[in-house]
């Protein structure tokens, strides 16, 4: 059960996760103040607060820094009443402890304003959830910033930044860097996640690595704008207090109403990053995705091979090559529907086009089955082309500014979908598509961010910030609860909305449009740090790659994409059958490590330099895909040490039927027999040997 107390003498809440604690405690002016979060404790230390001075304020760091008083950081609370005036003053007002679920509630002094912070503590993770929910019983209340949660270090003697950068073809650069005494912004003004930056961060002293140290990490549930201000003062103190949106817009919160944050969790270990990123893969497994158990099925895409080229002829063609490969779950991307020939017009349209597909979706998803695959089917629901009967019909169901023009990114604008109407219409047609088609995936893409993200004739437009991205997901809850079987990969022009909102209520992520397999593999150690192996999509496509025209053998371009939720992306009409028996002896070979991969406890594993790897660890199984994208003469890659791997047991290799030690591999390495020249990848498959008597 998972352990919350309230000590009443000392006004404290105290919460235990299986091996860390989290205090905080009501301070004389009903202030809730951080005490602590990290190695579990019985008592944590109250120390007295800092005495003030006349420039700074009194006190401990606070668990949602309201602005009021003489609070000059930046603000996770910051609202104006009716009568105009702003800044909070708190009376405590009790609290309840429901199971897991802690909420202390506290009112503003004058206003009929409750504010709530929540906490959530679960028995198989360390990841504490918090949240905050606003409640009005008074005249309408502007919001400015409403946080999710204030995070605090404790005082360390240097402090270093961990965090995902990048762009599109280039997202999850992981970013390691001291943390400026200054406040630093990590924020998306997108209407999306962003390729930019991943509202994910980590902090520890300097001194952590993979396998050691304190780290501290946050990630925040939501799929629209955000914001996370990291502060660090000159005299030390580290806080960052994040949520939904960004600077400068102002929602009202009308009487009676209750503005809730998504979730912003939070993890505290003491073994390094690698500890960190797979408590968070478990997390994520346990508490976030829907079918955790299930495993991704190898998917077959055209979208590199045949872009906007789409018909039922070919994409029959390529589906039955995809099948003799072994894929099980075969997708046809963007150009299925309306004008949609090209990426000027037609979306928004959502009925199959009849020159391409002449008797509708229907025949192709028909035998995409009788092939024995799964059939899936690109969707981007929340863009129209102005070219479009959509558009034609309904030029105010976009995102707009009145006197201002309509900013076209990829042709294509926004819906607003905190419409009720437009919402309501876009649940509608993707629902009746689903059931006409028997469909059993969707990539639900969204290739553009907001401008002009205006809502004329609406007394209260910013919402739209917020409410859109709540329409997104219940039109996604809504899907599901309505076609059990249907499952749903997050895109945003490949990793631009990769979050722990989107997926509660997706199953993978597009990781990146940039399918080039050394590319890759930073992309893919960004997205590690936060995300399990499961729900990242990586596809085998041709070479050269599109995107860098780099060339790769197909024997590397697998061993990068299988790290992940296998899929094949290239023109399987173009590959010769010695390709195409490789790459069905390699899909064979995914499916006996997938269990592995998907399921078990990853391993970013350090080579020394010329080689970078990592090692699954699942149930009596170890496998290892190590890549080596080139090296100098004379450096051939030393013996990878496999941490992870039971130093109490033997492991047999599937291949060479080589017995080696656990205490050997994990001490002196494992010797990879990588191919001579560049792009060398090796796939290790270790069994447990089974000891006798
Ligand atoms: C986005 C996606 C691609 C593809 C195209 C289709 O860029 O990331 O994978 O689906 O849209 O237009």
């Amino acid at each position: 059960m998972p352990d919350l107390r309230y000590v009443p003498e000392q006004r404290l809440w105290l919460l235990h996760t299986p091996s860390t604690s989290y205090a905080v405690a009501l301070d004389d002016d009903d202030n809730v103040r951080h005490l602590h979060w990290g190695a579990r404790l019985t008592t944590p230390a109250i120390r007295e607060p800092a005495a003030g001075s006349s420039f700074d304020t009194a006190g401990g760091p606070r668990e949602l820094d309201a602005e009021g008083g003489a609070r000059f950081g930046p603000a996770g609370l910051q609202v104006r009443f009716a009568d105009g005036s702003r800044g909070v003053e708190w009376r405590y007002a009790g609290h309840d402890i429901d199971a897991g679920h802690l909420r202390i509630h506290l009112d503003d002094r004058h206003h009929p304003m409750r504010v709530t912070l929540h906490y959530r503590v679960h028995d198989d993770t360390d990841v504490i959830e918090r949240w905050t929910t606003v409640t009005n019983s008074g005249g309408p209340i502007a919001v400015q910033r409403c946080d999710s949660a204030s995070w605090t270090l404790p005082q360390r003697p240097g402090y270093r930044m961990s965090h995902l950068v990048g762009g599109w073809n280039s997202e999850f650069r992981l970013r390691r860097t001291d943390v400026p005494v200054a406040e630093t912004v990590f924020t998306s003004r997108r209407g999306m996640t962003s390729h930019q930056a991943n509202p994910w961060l980590a902090l520890d002293d300097g001194a952590a690595a993979e396998e050691h140290g304190e780290v501290w990490s946050t990630a925040l549930a939501w799929s629209g704008s955000w914001r996370i201000t990291l502060h660090r003062d000159p005299a030390g103190h580290v806080t960052w207090t994040g949520g939904p949106g960004h600077e400068g817009l102002t929602w009202t919160l009308g009487t009676g109403e209750t503005l809730e944050t998504p979730v912003y969790a939070g993890l505290y270990t003491d073994g390094g990053f690698g500890a960190a990123s797979r408590a968070w893969h478990a997390y994520t497994r346990r508490h976030v995705v829907p079918h955790p158990a299930e495993v991704r099925p190898v998917l077959y895409n055209s979208w590199e091979a045949t872009g906007f080229d789409v018909d039922e002829a070919g994409q029959t063609a390529l589906a039955a090559k995809a099948a003799r490969l072994g894929v099980e779950l075969f997708v046809v991307d963007d150009g299925w529907f309306g004008e949609r020939v090209s990426d000027h017009a037609g979306l928004g349209d959502w009925t199959p086009n009849p020159d391409r597909f002449p008797h509708g979706l229907r025949p192709l998803a028909d035998e995409v089955h009788r092939l024995g695959m799964l059939f899936g089917l690109w969707v981007e629901p929340e863009m129209v082309n102005p070219d479009s009967d959509l558009y034609r019909a309904h030029p105010d169901w976009v995102l707009h500014t009145a006197h201002r023009g309509r900013t076209e990114m990829r042709n294509q604008l926004v819906l607003n979908l905190a419409r009720p109407d437009t919402a309501a219409w876009t649940h509608a047609w993707l629902d009746r598509l689903v059931t006409d088609n028997d469909i059993d995936f969707l990539k639900w893409d969204a290739n553009r961010a907001f401008t002009e993200a205006g809502w004329p004739g609406h007394a209260d437009p910013d919402r739209l910030w917020l409410d859109h991205t709540r329409a997104v997901y219940q039109i996604m809850d809504r899907l599901r609860a309505g076609h059990p079987g249907l499952r749903i990969e997050a895109c945003s022009g490949g990793g631009g909305r990769a979050d722990l909102g989107i997926l509660a209520r997706t199953d993978q992520v597009w990781t990146s449009d940039n399918t080039d397999p050394v590319d890759r593999i930073g992309i893919q150690h960004g997205f590690s740090q936060l995300f399990p192996a499961q729900v990242m999509g990586a596809w085998v496509t041709d070479s050269p790659n599109v995107a860098t025209a780099r060339r790769t053998p197909l024997r590397f371009r697998f061993h990068v994409a299988m790290a992940g939720a296998l899929g094949i992306g290239g023109d399987l009409t173009t590959w010769s059958e010695d390709e195409l028996k490789e790459a069905a002896e390699l899909i064979e070979v995914y499916k006996r490590i997938r269990p592995a991969v998907q399921h078990g406890a990853a391993h970013r594993l350090t080579g020394d330099g010329t080689l970078s790897a990592v090692g699954y660890s699942y149930e009596d199984q170890f496998v290892v895909l190590a890549w080596c994208p080139s090296r100098p003469f004379g450096h051939d890659p030393a013996p990878l040490r496999l941490t992870g791997i039971d130093p109490a047991a033997e492991y047999r290799d599937t291949d060479t039927g080589v017995v080696h030690s656990g205490a050997v591999l994990r001490q002196s390495g494992l010797d990879l027999d990588f191919p001579q020249g560049d792009h060398a990848s090796v796939l290790v498959h270790l069994v447990r040997v089974d000891r006798k008597g």
